[in-house]
């Protein structure tokens, strides 16, 4: 299939489909299926699968212009997209059995939108301090803890599971990933869904896994993978802060759209608001943002660490479309006057949009954590205890990829 052909798909969607509902997903709060059955009849959900397992093996540069262009439409139905190529199921179809690989790509290819539960109350940014345990029985896993702000817990069927593994003698084995579907095993709770400022068709939930049992098969990537579980997790987690940077610029170029338009258009002192010097600047400063988080994202997109995008370039690329989409959005806003103030204009859903990209799938703080630590050429452990074995550690960058 050729690239481009799947970019032009989703601007078309996205503007003819996507764009006129977005308004309405985002007041009533509504998952927006339609969107999605039109996703999975496009070709578009599971863009990325391999072609053995019956997707089109789209590579992540394209994918991510494709998420661009639903953004301009609806943030929403960006998110499902991001979700239906990148993240969880890349790692799936990374690290997955056959067995695993095939039913993730039959769920997906319908436009079920994996959900990825590492994130719990009380490890946020210190994701590896999580708490959640899978302990190893005779026939298989027990799983218990609470997972939070899980995008599309309750709409999602597949669920990509961070847990702690502990072997039958009680050995903690790091953290590895657990493949499973709601509804295979009691167990997997929906507890309470969030209110959000922005993108609010999309469910974030808060989960209790109660005694999940699960088969020996479910586990993904353990402590003897290649490599290891939570490395290998994380690995295929860049692909997903693409796509999420993606989102953002998207949306940032919509904002900036809305703004030009109407500074053309609109009359004051009896001349367009687009004769004077300030909001001039303010739209040009609006347009090198976003060029230049487009140049480093796409940067990112093409980038290959062992098969996923780099991921200190992932991070230059959701750092600065996330912060790029927060300030471009709000300047949009403000160019708007008090129409833009008004829930009857775009400018004002797209800056409560915009606001999650610099907080969830990795702070803008904690991926500068990872830049300075490619920088110094130096772990940097924000822990007490791991500022105390500092010194000792051995230097292991990320890492930018071979140009
Ligand atoms: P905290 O970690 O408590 O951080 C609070 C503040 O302190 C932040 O500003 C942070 O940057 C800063 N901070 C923390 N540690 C440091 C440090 N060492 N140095 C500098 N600053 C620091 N999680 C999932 O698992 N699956 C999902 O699908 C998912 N979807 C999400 C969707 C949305 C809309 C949102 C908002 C979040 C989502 N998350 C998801 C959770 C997200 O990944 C976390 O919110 C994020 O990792 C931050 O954790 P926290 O909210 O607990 O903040
Ligand atoms: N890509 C590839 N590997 C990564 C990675 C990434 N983005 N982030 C971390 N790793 C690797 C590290 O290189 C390290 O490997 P090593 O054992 O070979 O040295 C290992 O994972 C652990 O990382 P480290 O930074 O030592 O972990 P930490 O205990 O200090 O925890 C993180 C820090 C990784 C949890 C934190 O930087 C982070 O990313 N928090 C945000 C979590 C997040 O994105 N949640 C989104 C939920 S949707």
């Amino acid at each position: 299939m050729n690239s481009a052909v799947m970019v032009e798909r989703a601007r078309i969607l996205s503007q003819t489909q996507f764009a006129p509902n977005a308004a309405r997903i985002d007041q009533e709060e509504i998952y927006p299926w339609d969107n999605v059955q039109a996703l999975a009849d496009a070709g578009l959900a599971g863009m990325t699968i391999p072609k053995d397992q019956g997707g089109l093996g789209i590579d992540w540069l394209t994918t991510i212009q494709a998420v661009e262009e639903v953004a301009k439409g609806c943030s929403v139905t960006a998110r499902i997209l991001v979700e239906c190529n990148l993240g969880a199921i890349a790692a799936i179809m990374r690290y997955g059995t056959q067995a695993q690989r095939a039913r993730a790509a039959d769920l997906v290819l319908q436009g079920d939108k994996p959900a990825i539960c590492i994130t719990e109350p009380g490890a946020g940014s210190a994701a590896t301090s999580m708490t959640t345990t899978a302990q190893e029985t005779v026939d298989g896993f027990v799983i218990n803890g609470t997972k939070h702000w899980i995008t599309g817990g309750g709409v999602s069927k597949l669920y990509l599971i961070f847990a702690r593994l502990i072997d039958r003698l009680g050995h903690d084995r790091g953290i590895a990933g657990f493949m499973t579907v709601a509804g295979d095993a009691p167990g997997l709770i929906i507890a309470q869904r969030e209110p959000t400022m922005g993108i609010r068709g999309m469910p974030e939930a808060r989960i209790e896994l109660r005694d999940l049992k699960l088969p020996k098969t479910a586990l993904l990537a353990d402590t003897n993978s290649q490599p290891y579980g939570f490395k290998a997790l994380m690995s295929a987690y860049n692909s997903q802060r693409t796509g999420a940077a993606a989102v953002a610029l998207g949306l940032a170029q919509a904002a900036f759209e809305l703004a030009r338009d109407f500074v053309i258009e609109r009359e004051q002192f009896g001349r367009p608001l687009a004769e004077f010097q300030g909001l001039q600047w303010m739209l040009a400063d609006m347009s090198v943002q976003i060029e230049a988080a487009r140049a480093l994202l796409y940067r990112a997109a093409a980038s290959d660490v062992d098969g996923f995008p780099d991921p200190q370039l992932a991070a230059h690329a959701k750092i600065m479309a996330s912060e790029t989409a927060v300030k471009v959005t709000n300047d949009a806003l403000q160019m708007h006057g008090a129409q833009g103030y008004s829930r009857n204009c775009a400018a004002e859903r797209l800056v409560r949009d915009a606001r999650m990209f610099t907080i969830g799938g990795g702070t803008a703080q904690i991926l500068r954590n990872l830049v300075a630590s490619n920088i110094l050429q130096r772990k940097l452990p924000q822990t007490r205890d791991g500022y105390a074995v500092m010194a000792e550690s051995t230097p292991v960058p990320l890492g930018i990829a071979a140009e």
